[in-house]
């Protein structure tokens, strides 16, 4: 078993109401019965209608609330329908998921995922920047010139990378029951990590999760890979069962 700090963090996406606090009270409860088990730390990130309420609802914390995007403007101002990160931070959000491909399938460009990122920064919420390629970029074998792209426009050397976690997300593998193969997965995860270290000139390794199709079955397969340092779960993470399982296999 490893003793290195994993992140399990679930992505809600459009999913749950009031009612969904159970969920995060068996999730809770599970991560502090379990704390001995290993160095892990456990993130929902929610609606955006949902952090107040459970922030406020959860008495003890064991784990963290996040959200999964916001505006990039940093004040109040004309953006009907909006919610920007000061709003966010202060309705509980310690994190927060940007880049998400299902956003950049919206129109997300790298550019406006920057500008979120300086404002999400600002207010010191912990950024969780998803990074991926298309099933298309893949075959054309593109992967890791995309990966280098979202890297270098989205970020700046200044930025401070304690606050920023890459989930290597790749898009053909969201939703759809399909992994990467597990050498190839391991040889990108490495790739994530020297490829910013060389163009950020930093000596410090960043952390990069691992995000498409995780569930309690597939999940002792990432074990393998020790650079791999947690997982972004979608679809498995609204129920509570299958997010507590996924950890207890993990560790098996
Ligand atoms: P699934 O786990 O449902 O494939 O979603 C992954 C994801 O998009 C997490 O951000």
């Amino acid at each position: 078993m490893t003793n290195k700090l994993k992140y399990f963090i679930g992505n809600w996406k459009m999913f749950g109401d009031f009612g969904s606090f159970k969920i995060i009270n068996k999730v809770n409860k599970f991560s502090h019965e379990s704390k001995n088990l290993s160095k892990k730390k456990i993130i929902l990130c929610v609606p955006s209608t949902l952090i107040h309420f459970f922030n406020k609802k959860l008495k003890s914390k064991f784990i963290s609330l996040g959200v999964q995007n916001c505006h990039y403007h940093q004040g109040y101002g004309p953006f009907t329908g909006s919610i920007n990160a000061s709003m966010l931070k202060k309705a509980g959000a310690k994190y927060i998921i940007l880049g998400h491909s299902e956003n950049r399938a919206e129109g997300e460009t790298n550019n406006l995922i920057k500008k979120k990122i300086i404002s999400a920064l600002k207010q010191k919420l912990n950024i969780i920047y998803c990074i991926g390629e298309t099933l298309k970029e893949k075959n054309k074998g593109k992967t890791f010139s995309i990966l280098r792209e979202q890297m270098k426009s989205s970020l700046e050397k200044k930025f401070n990378i304690n606050k920023i976690i890459f989930a290597y997300e790749p898009v053909w593998s969201i939703g759809t029951n399909k992994i990467p193969k597990m050498d190839k997965l391991k040889k990108t995860i490495k790739f994530i990590k020297r490829d910013f270290k060389k163009n950020f000139k930093t000596k410090k390794t960043p952390k990069v999760l691992y995000g498409g199709s995780v569930n309690d079955k597939n999940i002792r397969l990432f074990s393998s890979i020790s650079q791999i340092d947690g997982f972004l779960i979608g679809g498995a993470s609204q129920s509570s069962k299958k997010f507590i399982d996924i950890i207890i296999n993990y560790y098996k």
